[in-house]
This record gives structure tokens, C-alpha cells and sequence, in this order.
């Protein structure tokens, strides 16, 4: 039998997408079955990260499965000039499933051509970042009942924000409406607009935060991404673009909630913290339990 990954949102059907969902219901209120014992996961992040790799370990731990893997590739042997494809080849013939984030846009899809066990893209590059989308995903039903018919807004770094580039695809199969705002130089390449036009999602582009922030029922907030500028003045000029502040959300829906993928640097105020607004935190949380539902569906584990 194939093997079956998670390297693009594309993945999965819509009916995959609602399985997770179940699933990591389930795994929140069981939040220890033991159902990965004598499993082994490798866990190779080539850039760093600390919700994405703590939490599949946190998974797999309290699925009773063992990790291996490293969290700086500097202190393997891609520092002697070991390939990809050797260190995938080698790997998946230790584990039975591999969690990895790569630099490199691709480098996930290339991981599962070469790997003998399931991949699990945990961000390539400002590709794709699919696990984190089905937290999301998770998250938005938790707090709105409901995936469909949504109004999100995506505020900040929407041209290498792979989170949004997932998000936007896996959002597009349930009657969404998007508001994007970003400065020009980060505005949502065309590659995803021409998506959105082909399957029918309404969306709008503005450089006004403030324009449609009280018609939104999510805020979806992204940090600007240093380390993806080749030219830092660039990211100087535009880092502190969109500040999101308490005082903004004093006529917001009832229904509003603010996600952010995490890390935030300053684009979210500390003063939106203490609204009931603010679900941040708890959505980062939710990401061992899609974590859960993922690997257990992918092992086809019962
Ligand atoms: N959201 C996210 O990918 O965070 P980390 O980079 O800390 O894993």
C-alpha cells in the first residue's frame, strides 16, 4: 500500500479536512490513548521552531509513541554535506512516520518521493504549512460552531506567510469570505488570487486595516518575517505596518476572534491579550490535539 502524506492542505478532500476535525475532538477529551506504542516518529526540523515541533512531540508522547529526530541540523551530518534525499532515505528506514520543517519551498514534496514512511510537512520555506491549518481549522470550528460561511480577515506578511497560503486553500471549500491587508510589498501573490477566482471565493484587498474589521468574524494576524528578506531596509520600512490594538475591536462582532500562528513579534499589542477577543493562545494549544488526530490518521492507527 502507498503511503499516504500531509504535504500540501491539498491533501486531504473536504471529507479528510471534517475527519481531522472529529478526530481531534476526540483526542481533547482523550488526551491519553495510548494508540502509538511501539511506534517511533522522527522529528527533523532543519528550521527552528517551538509550537510546531513541541507539539507533534507532545502528540506523540501522549500517544505512547517514541521520538527521534533533531531540532538543529547543524549537529548531523547535513553539516558534513549529507543530501536531503540520503538523510530521508536513512531516516524512514528508522521511523515510521516523519514530522519535517525544511527551508526550502519543495522540500517536503521531495521528502515523500524519496521516504519509505508517511511525511508530514511541518512548513517548507513560504510554501505550505498544512498541520498548522488544521489547527486552525480546529480552532475556527471551536469558536464559531461552524467552518462554513465565515468572514476572515488575513492581516500582515501575506506573501511568505505559508500559513495563510494553507489556510486560504482549506477555507475555500467551505463558503468563506476573505478581507486580506498588507502593505503592497506583501501583498497575496497571484498564484493564490487566481485560486480564489477559480473556485469562487469572494475576497477583497485593502491596505486599510480598519475598513471591514467590524464585519469579520476571525482577524487572522501574521508576524512579518524577518528571516524571509533578502534586503532588511525592506523589512524595516514594513515590520510595523499593522499593529493590532485593543481600542480597535471596541465595535467588533460578538463572534470575533483574533488567531495568530505564533510567534508574534510586536504586530499584535499586549493590550489585546485580556480580551476575550484574543484566542491566540488557546489556538496554539489546540495543535496537539489536530497533531493527534493527523498522525493517528495518517498511520491509519485505530
Ligand atoms: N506556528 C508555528 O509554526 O510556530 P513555530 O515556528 O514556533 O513552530
Amino acid at each position: 500500500m502507498s503511503n499516504k502524506h500531509l504535504v500540501s492542505i491539498g491533501d486531504f478532500t473536504k471529507e479528510e479536512i471534517l475527519k481531522i476535525m472529529e478526530l481531534a475532538s476526540f483526542f481533547e477529551q482523550n488526551k491519553s490513548e495510548r494508540l502509538l506504542q511501539g511506534k517511533v516518529i522522527a522529528s527533523l526540523f532543519f528550521e527552528p521552531s517551538t509550537r510546531t515541533r513541541l507539539s507533534f512531540e507532545t502528540a506523540i508522547n501522549r500517544l505512547g509513541g517514541r521520538v527521534i529526530g533533531f531540532s538543529d541540523s547543524g549537529n548531523t551530518s547535513v553539516s558534513k554535506g549529507e543530501t536531503l534525499h540520503d538523510t530521508i532515505k536513512m531516516v524512514s528506514g528508522y521511523a515510521d512516520m516523519i514530522v519535517m520543517r525544511h527551508p526550502v519551498e519543495g522540500a517536503a514534496r521531495y521528502a515523500s518521493e524519496v521516504s519509505m514512511v508517511p511525511v508530514v510537512n511541518a512548513g517548507d520555506g513560504s510554501n505550505q504549512h498544512p498541520s498548522q491549518t488544521l489547527l486552525d481549522l480546529y480552532s475556527i470550528i471551536k469558536t464559531q460552531g461552524t467552518l462554513q460561511d465565515r468572514h476572515i480577515m488575513m492581516v500582515g506578511d501575506l506573501k511568505y506567510g505559508r500559513t495563510v497560503h494553507s489556510l486560504i486553500h482549506a477555507m475555500s471549500h467551505f463558503g468563506v469570505k476573505f478581507t486580506f491587508v498588507a502593505p503592497e510589498e506583501l501583498s497575496l501573490p497571484d498564484e493564490y488570487k487566481m485560486y480564489l477566482k477559480e473556485n469562487s471565493v469572494e475576497f477583497t484587498e485593502t491596505t486599510d486595516f480598519m475598513e471591514q474589521i467590524n464585519e469579520c468574524d476571525i482577524i487572522y494576524m501574521t508576524r512579518v518575517q524577518r528571516e524571509r528578506f533578502s534586503d532588511l531596509m525592506e523589512y524595516e520600512r514594513v515590520k510595523n505596518t499593522y499593529i493590532l490594538r485593543s481600542q480597535m475591536l471596541k465595535d467588533t462582532k460578538d463572534n470575533l476572534k483574533i488567531l495568530h500562528p505564533l510567534p508574534r513579534v510586536n504586530e499584535i499589542d499586549k493590550d489585546v491579550d485580556d480580551s476575550p477577543k484574543a484566542y491566540y493562545f488557546e489556538q496554539a494549544a489546540n495543535g496537539v490535539y489536530a497533531r493527534m488526530a493527523i498522525i493517528t490518521y495518517l498511520l491509519g492507527v485505530k
